[in-house]
């Protein structure tokens, strides 16, 4: 895969052709996106996939059951609500995907971000292979009835569907905001010569220029809802544990806003990992290494607060960037677990 290139080309597609996809595509490409996705745990999730005439239809039905209740949509003209059902039934093909529950809070987000990086490396995978792909998560799916259909379990992380199918025409690009326009650098970078000479020194540049595709993330309502800090030195070395301070590596940061309205957070924070997930991929061929971890002390605010996090802020995860062939890794990722299901 030509990485760069798909991570900027790729579109979100809301117009699908009829053009069938088959069962067989989604399990090779879902388990491609899968094996893609580098963690130190063994994050959980599950996907299922509605293809056939009937899951489809079952699947629209409880998709829409709430919105057929709105006083708002009985106002509607039934031809325009009629309209609206038949575009969602003629999308070829869905997949929903789910984080499951976890006991405590970094583990939730671990699974969480997992079915994202998923869902993202599933989107540039079907996309080199022509294949579209729509992330919804309209507030609609907040419905009984639709979690009673996908079999939602308490405690689990509804992350989105992948509507996907072929399509004739992408829409145009929208413009992203340049990352030096979300950078911060902190640490002994700005005066590189005082760095002590077995630091990883990347420079700045070169880490933008991977940021300035990686932000070709989809993202609701094209919110860009990141921010990029740059920790190197002691100060980076201060939060690595014995055996990772030694590889030296410089740390970047990767902090969403927090909107106040929940959905849009859960959005947002869902954008960010596959912003992240593309850092990944895009670094992965070059010659640098990121290693992704969702460390405890981000979850405690006065550990935040001297790399300058604000109140309306959270880190999403921490990049440990080193030189490839001398990765910062101590042990090999795991592979997360795939678990597809029929509807
Ligand atoms: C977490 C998430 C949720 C999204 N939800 C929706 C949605 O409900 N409806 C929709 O039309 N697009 C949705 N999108 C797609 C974005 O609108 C799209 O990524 C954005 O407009 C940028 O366009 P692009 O993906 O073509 O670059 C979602 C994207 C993400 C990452």
């Amino acid at each position: 895969m030509n990485i760069p290139h798909t991570i900027r080309e790729r579109r979100t597609i809301r117009r699908f052709n009829s053009t069938p996809v088959t069962p067989e595509l989604v399990v090779s490409l879902l388990t491609d996106a899968a094996n893609l996705y580098e963690d130190e745990g063994t994050p959980r999730w599950r996907c299922l996939f509605a293809g056939t005439p009937e899951s489809r239809h079952r699947l629209v039905k409880s998709m829409t059951a709430k919105m057929k209740e709105s006083r708002f949509v009985k106002l509607m003209p039934a031809k325009m609500i009629d309209f609206f059902i038949k575009q969602i039934t003629d999308m070829p093909a869905h997949l929903i995907f789910i984080a499951e529950s976890a006991s405590d809070r970094r583990r939730s987000d671990e699974n969480y971000a997992a079915v994202c990086s998923v869902m993202q490396n599933f989107q540039l995978l079907g996309w080199e292979r022509g294949l579209g792909a729509l992330w919804d998560t309209d507030p609609m799916l907040q419905s009984e009835s639709f979690h009673a259909e996908i079999g939602l379990q308490k405690g689990e992380r509804f992350a989105g569907i992948l509507h996907i199918g072929y399509f004739d025409k992408a829409p145009r690009a929208r413009r992203r905001t340049p990352a030096e326009q979300k950078w911060t650098a902190i640490g002994e970078d700005a005066a590189a010569d005082s760095l002590q000479p077995d630091y990883v020194r990347i420079p700045a540049q070169s880490i933008l220029k991977v940021l300035n595709d990686a932000v070709w993330a989809p993202n609701d309502g094209l919110r860009e809802p990141w921010r990029f800090i740059y920790v190197t030195g002691s100060q980076a070395a201060a939060k690595l544990s014995e055996s990772d301070r030694n590889a030296k590596p410089a740390l970047l940061l990767v902090v969403a806003k927090q909107e106040a309205d929940p959905h849009k957070r859960e959005e947002d924070y869902a954008a960010v990992c596959c912003l992240i997930q593309n850092v990944q991929l895009l670094l992965k061929s070059g010659e640098w290494h990121a290693r992704r971890s969702i460390p405890d002390w981000i979850y405690d605010e006065d550990q935040c607060k001297p790399f300058g996090i604000q109140p309306g802020e959270r880190i999403v995860a921490v990049l440990e960037l080193g030189e490839n062939g001398r990765p910062p890794q101590s042990e090999p990722p795991s592979l997360p677990r795939l678990i597809i299901t029929h509807l």
